[in-house]
């Protein structure tokens, strides 16, 4: 089943007043706690529509760390705001949802990591944002699937241990020399796709273009006429002459899409592409975290001190 971006974007008369309501209230506690709002371009649109700064993984990380605000309101999910407190440990940094994590960063222990360091003594270890503090600390660097090809040839080991995303490990592997030992993670959300999908919505859509995030599957991915990040994504929509884009990631970046691109249409390829964690944060939820300064994430000093480096490093791969 297809889905076609902005056609559920549409609030009736009760919504509209409630979201007016909710973000004047956010607005003046967001001035009282000198706080920043950066939310993730899958987060729900009501929520997009409040942002201070919005992005992909890397854009955050990176707003994260120059913020001179007291407050950061990350909405997106656990690993994002922990990366955030490990770049700017000054600073608050809240979590709306405490629950809404990412099954793929859980799908890789510190425990599981040092063993499989342990047989590739001579590996470096690169691990995706999408991961917990702990793994991050176990690593030599980490990336977003905005700069993976990069970091992964920045690196002076020919051997890569790559974490948690096996998808994103093998897109890596064939754009470049290195040898990469796949984790077997993956996204459950981007997983779901098959090149199937892609097949069936090319028959009802002959001359669209096709981008897909490389969390996809390699045979997504070898239908694709680009795999970006969610904001390599908008740059891409921006400058491409397609009328029509086929876009293999999560549903919420059609909000975003349409509305930088009006004359444009964003076909989804299935109606499995929702990320349920990324779907908890709620205008009661950005309120609550703000009026009540909670959930407050932190990482343990040594943990984050590993962390950092590893992030920082990432960070500076330009
Ligand atoms: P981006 O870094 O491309 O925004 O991706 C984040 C993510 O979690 C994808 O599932």
């Amino acid at each position: 089943m297809l889905r076609t971006a902005g056609k559920n974007s549409h609030p009736d008369e009760a919504e509209r007043k409630y979201r007016a309501e909710m973000t004047e209230k956010i607005a003046a506690l967001k001035e009282k706690r000198n706080a920043v709002l950066l939310v993730h371009n899958y987060q729900r649109d009501e929520i997009q529509d409040i942002a201070d700064i919005m992005g992909d993984s890397l854009g955050l990380a990176r707003a994260a760390a120059e913020t001179d605000k007291d407050v950061i309101v990350f909405c997106g999910v656990v690993f994002m705001a922990e990366s955030a407190s490990i770049l700017n440990p000054r600073k608050t940094v809240l979590l709306p949802v405490k629950e809404a994590g990412c099954p793929l960063a859980d799908m890789a222990t510190v425990e599981e990591l040092r063993k499989i360091k342990e047989r590739f003594p001579d590996a470096a270890v690169v691990s995706y944002v999408n991961s917990s503090a702990l793994v991050k600390a176990e690593s030599d660097i980490c990336c977003t699937s905005a700069n993976a090809i990069k970091v992964v040839n920045s690196v002076k080991e020919d051997r890569i241990i790559f974490v948690p995303d096996r998808n994103l490990g093998r897109y890596v592997a064939g754009h470049t020399d290195k040898e990469i030992i796949l984790w077997p993670g993956y996204c459950e959300t981007h997983d779901r796709l098959r090149a199937a999908d892609i097949l069936e919505c090319k028959k009802k859509y002959p001359d669209a273009e096709v981008i897909a995030h490389p969390e996809c599957r390699t045979e997504v991915l070898e239908l694709a006429d680009a795999a970006l990040s969610t904001s390599g994504m908008l740059r891409y929509a921006e400058g491409s002459k397609a009328g029509t884009i086929i876009v293999g990631t999560e549903i919420g970046m059609g909000y975003r899409l349409k509305r930088e691109n009006p004359d444009k249409t964003f076909i989804f390829p299935s109606e499995c592409l929702i990320c349920e964690t990324m779907k908890m944060t709620t205008l009661d939820a950005v309120h609550n975290a703000l009026e009540n300064m909670v959930h407050e994430i932190r990482v343990d000093e040594e943990t984050r001190r590993k962390a950092n480096i590893a992030l920082t490093r990432m960070l500076e791969v330009v």
